[in-house]
């Protein structure tokens, strides 16, 4: 059969957030940092599965299922390996890949593109700090109030006036390749090429995992365009990017809504300020894809846009494309600022408490929905009614059914004096919505999530506790990976797959029981591929008993930063391999030891002394 490439699959999963796909089929409550829900592999009546957002996998407690968003799609759609991938790459804005030989080369075109990025924005970052015009870029950001610590934060950059730049620093045919993909470079008719960006502040665009994706240079002066951001390429797409986003899942862990604003200087001022959930769409209005991601992450979102005419075609969009998403629960606000102003300067000027008020006392969606209906319609007289009511209720039977739709078409027979039945008979939209592709929704069972995060019970010595393994019929969760401190290091591993990189051959097992060999077999595959996610990593064992395993060391574990994780995996399996030395040292010094000292001839008897000190040295260093 045809493969698809590493590439492809890596893309799809970097373009895929687990959340979303888990909560369109199984209702996610927000438990801490994770997310849970009763689990969907087998029965039970308080929530032991969990979705780690940060690592993009899931678990379960209970069953022991476990893996990353295509392992999932696989179980719980029961598709093929190629079917989930078509849905998951479907569902994120990607193209399948035109059918590959088996023995067709296999160019991992994804990650030198991510490298090119990269480079190019270690490059303007540079540039500000040392480059000899960089006096103009940084007397601009202080005028604008930006600290250096806020500049740092999002990494911003200066592109200095001249068509080679980044260029020049590219040394070979293929940097130059992946940089004009990647849209850093620009190539003219006549085949000659150039920086994209010059004499601009640049604003490098991170993705959800804090990859540079694409980039936005302001200009320093009045020139046009004022802002030139990078075209659509293989790793950005402006209809699912949302800048900020990466911040806010640094900065904020419990949040309870998401401003939706207009610039990149409008979520750098109002985090520089201390509100850390703002984001804001890049040239594009807000769509259906960025408010999923939205919502996956809050119940609230409220746009914040200039009252000006296209503030307000842009939020009327925004509306539209929330209203089929507009689930009891769900909120959309709009607050629309004064000509002139922006949430950047009104939180410079006013601070940030007014400006959070304001975000408070926000209109609510049904507020703006009959304002912009309204405008030019006399509700005084029986066709204005007419009017308004065949205007709205197409939108509101958008809406997903619940008590929020109820209510609305209540507010719209009060203002139109028609009976509500009749309302919702009137379904014509004047644009069919595009997206009615088959609803996975499943209605949780309303049990309260008794779930806690933080995986604290299972703290110690990753046992499971049994609290939730109901049921010996279910698929055990420990399939024969037995070994408590090789799986601590598995899960160490699979949390933040780079610390492979600091395990040396001789610290690893050399027995060959399943858990060894998994670890073995893991260690390589990232030595291989140095810069893998949790969600990668998972991939390669979708829907196996490694998998498994290795979804449920990683759910299991505590630990979760990254230098911890490198120092305690380190110590882990030094700790093992003096174990393992030990043992063979004291399995030699008792066969010496079982014949008489007297028959011991030197050699046998220097022997044991070196076996003593060292075996003595060895256990003493922990
Ligand atoms: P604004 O024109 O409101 O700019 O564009 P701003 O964010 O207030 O910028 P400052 O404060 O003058 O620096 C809002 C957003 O629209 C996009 C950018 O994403 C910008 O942040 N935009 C604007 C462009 O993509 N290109 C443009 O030429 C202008
Ligand atoms: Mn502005």
């Amino acid at each position: 059969m045809a493969r698809l490439p590493q590439a492809f699959i890596d893309q799809v999963l970097d373009r895929t957030d687990i959340v979303d796909v888990v909560d369109r089929r199984v209702k996610l409550k927000k438990a801490g940092k994770n997310y849970s829900a009763c689990c969907p592999f087998h029965q039970e009546k308080t929530p032991s599965f969990s979705v780690n957002p940060d690592k993009q996998f899931y678990y379960c407690f209970g069953c022991g299922a476990g893996g990353n968003a295509l392992g999932f799609i696989m179980e719980y759609e029961r598709m093929d390996f190629r079917e989930a991938i078509e849905l998951l790459a479907h569902s994120a804005g990607i193209e399948m890949p035109p059918e590959e030989a088996d023995n067709a080369p296999q160019v991992d075109n994804q990650k030198p593109l991510y490298e090119s990025m990269e480079r190019a924005t270690k490059l303007y970052e540079g540039f500000l700090r040392q480059h000899k015009d960089r006096k103009s870029v940084v007397d601009y950001l202080k005028r604008r109030g930006l600290s250096g610590e806020i500049a740092r934060d999002f990494r911003l950059g200066f592109a200095p006036e001249g068509w080679d730049n980044l260029m020049q620093t590219l040394a070979d045919e293929e940097s130059i390749e992946h940089a004009l993909t990647v849209g850093l470079l620009i190539e003219n008719d006549k085949g000659r090429k150039y920086d994209r960006f010059r004499d601009r502040v640049i604003f490098p665009i991170v993705n959800q995992r804090g990859k540079v994706i694409a980039m936005g240079g302001r200009v320093l002066g009045d020139g046009k365009p004022k802002y030139l951001n990078s075209p659509e390429t293989p790793l950005f797409s402006k209809s699912h990017e949302l800048y900020g986003l990466h911040h806010i899942r640094k900065f904020s862990k419990n949040l309870n809504r998401i401003v939706v604003v207009e610039g990149y200087m409008d979520v750098i001022a109002l985090a520089q300020f201390g509100i850390h959930y703002a984001v804001a769409t890049l040239g594009t209005s807000v769509g259906k894809p960025h408010l999923e991601t939205l919502f996956r992450r809050v119940e609230q979102v409220v746009f914040c846009f200039d009252g000006d005419e296209a503030g307000r075609k842009a939020a009327f969009r925004g509306m539209e494309a929330a209203l089929p998403m507009m689930e009891d629960g769900r909120q959309v606000k709009f607050l629309f600022l004064p000509e002139g102003e922006d949430p950047d300067t009104v939180v410079r000027n006013k601070g940030a408490q007014h400006l959070e008020h304001l975000f408070d006392t926000a209109a609510p969606l049904e507020t703006f929905l009959f304002e912009q209906m309204g405008l030019g319609i006399d509700l005084a007289t029986m066709d204005g009614k007419a009017r308004l009511s065949k205007l709205v209720a197409p939108y509101l039977n958008q809406i997903p059914d619940g008590v929020f739709k109820t209510l609305l078409f209540k507010s719209l027979a009060e203002r139109t004096d028609m009976d509500v039945d009749s309302l919702r008979r009137l379904r014509e939209v004047q644009e069919k919505s595009e997206s009615t592709a088959p609803d996975f929704h499943e209605e949780s069972d309303g049990a309260p999530p008794h779930f806690e995060d933080d995986y604290d019970q299972f703290a110690e010595g990753f046992q499971d506790t049994g609290a939730h393994a109901d049921s010996s019929a279910l698929r055990s969760p420990d399939s024969g990976f037995n070994d408590n401190v090789l799986m601590r290091a598995l899960g160490l591993i699979a949390l933040h797959p780079p610390a492979a990189l600091l395990v040396a051959d001789e610290m690893l097992p050399d027995n060959s029981d399943r858990t060894a060999n998994l670890l073995r077999d893991v260690v390589a595959l990232v030595q291989e591929t140095p810069d893998m996610s949790t969600a990668a990593l998972l991939g390669y064992w979708t829907n196996t008993e490694e998998g498994e395993a290795l979804s449920a060391a990683a759910a299991k574990e505590v630990i979760d930063t990254e230098q911890e994780i490198n120092e305690h995996l380190v110590a882990l399996l030094n700790k093992l391999s003096r174990d393992r030395r030990v043992a063979l040292l004291r399995t030699r010094a008792h066969e010496l030891k079982s014949v008489s000292y007297t028959e011991l001839n030197n050699e046998q008897k220097r022997e044991l002394v070196s076996l003593t000190t060292e075996i003595r040295q060895l256990s003493g260093r922990d």
